[in-house]
């Protein structure tokens, strides 16, 4: 079935839309009251696991602020947990690996796993999204890349300047690349049953890989991205997210994305121009403009539409994900001001 409001999906493909569409990074999330409410004493990969939450907290979003696409609900570290690496997802301490990869031998011990056979929930998720949303807007999938996914199961967590993963990369480059393919092929497969599950577009997070420079963007992160595109193919637009990502634009243009989804610190205008209408654009308000006032707001949706007016197709959304203390008052501001409500 065509879908009702498909914005989002003529967009990402430089097509003409009557609106920008909009979603939010992290939409399904903290700051919603009602997901705090079903989250409660779950444990988060529990709630992951368990499709009619699951189901529930990614269409939250949808009811409550009226956005333009719904993100299935789950986490980028779920299939690295497939891969047969221990993963923890603590409140406040983040994710932890507790036997993080730091040799051949841990490299080799990880499966490229079948996606439907070791993580069925996600695409009963998928599914039952697609039934219950019933074609009124796009459902998006993701994954992580396989820069940042490395780096958290190198690092073994969160990490503040990356120097295990970094050092491993430069020390030991075949071991890496060895887990960099395991990952580009892990991710591949795992797109490619969301897209046969029925996911209208998709995003591959790169989060961390702005902490490589363009050099080693190019060595170390772009071919692997490269690869989970080539072999997901074109058949939904493909969106790159990449944070802190101003001097890696040209690159991220070169790795087969529809869409480059760029955070506030690069200005929108500047962006178009250095990608030369090549790619459509998403972003980019700084989440922390969420946290008020109504007007700073307002005036940073009109800021980046005016800078977005020549680029091939936008779509609104923050530089990175809505935050844990956002006023959800100014969430639905951030969304009807961008769909032309207000
Ligand atoms: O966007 C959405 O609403 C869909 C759901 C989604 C989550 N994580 C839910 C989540 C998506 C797309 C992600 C991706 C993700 N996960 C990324 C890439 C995006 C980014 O922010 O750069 C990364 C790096 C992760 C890894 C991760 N998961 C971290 C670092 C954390 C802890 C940080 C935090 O905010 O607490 C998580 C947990 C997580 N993933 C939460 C949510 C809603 C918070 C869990 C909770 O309820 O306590």
């Amino acid at each position: 079935m065509p879908l009702k409001n498909d914005l989002l999906v003529r967009a990402a493909r430089c097509q003409p839309v009557e609106r920008t569409p909009v979603w939010m990074m992290r939409q399904a999330g903290r700051y919603l009251p009602e997901y705090r409410a079903v989250r409660k004493d779950l444990p988060f990969l529990t709630l992951c696991k368990t499709v009619d939450l699951a189901v529930e907290v990614s269409l939250q979003p949808l009811r409550i602020l009226g956005v333009d696409a719904v993100i299935m609900f789950s986490d980028i570290l779920i299939p690295v947990e497939a891969m047969g690496l221990e993963v923890q997802l603590t409140e406040k301490i983040g994710p932890k690996m507790p036997h993080p990869v730091r040799s051949a031998a841990d490299v080799e011990a990880l499966r490229v796993p079948d996606p439907v056979e070791t993580m069925p929930f996600v695409y009963d998720i998928i599914r039952t999204l697609k039934r219950e949303i019933a074609d009124a807007v796009p459902l998006l999938g993701f994954a992580g890349a396989p820069w940042t996914l490395a780096a958290y199961m190198i690092e073994g967590g969160s990490s503040k300047n990356y120097h295990i993963i970094k050092s491993l990369m430069y020390s030991e480059p075949a071991i890496f690349h060895r887990l960099m393919e395991k990952l580009a092929d892990t991710q591949a497969l795992y797109l490619k049953a969301q897209i046969e599950a029925g996911i209208d577009a998709l995003q591959l997070f790169d989060s961390w890989a702005g902490e490589l420079s363009p050099e080693d963007f190019a060595t170390f992160a772009l071919p692997y991205i490269q690869r989970v595109f080539e072999q997901v193919g074109s058949a939904v637009p493909r969106i790159l997210y990449v944070n802190g990502s101003a001097h890696l634009l040209e690159g991220m243009a070169a790795s087969g994305a529809e869409v480059l989804s760029i955070d506030w610190r690069t200005d929108l205008a500047e962006a178009v121009r250095r990608t030369q209408g090549r790619v459509a654009l998403q972003g980019n308000l700084d989440p922390c403009r969420l946290l008020g006032p109504r007007e700073g707001i307002l005036r940073g949706v009109e800021d980046i539409r005016a800078k977005a007016k020549d680029a091939p197709g936008h779509i609104m959304n923050l530089g990175h994900g809505i935050l844990p203390p956002t006023p959800v008052e100014n969430a639905q501001t951030f969304i009807a001001a961008a769909q032309g409500r207000l």
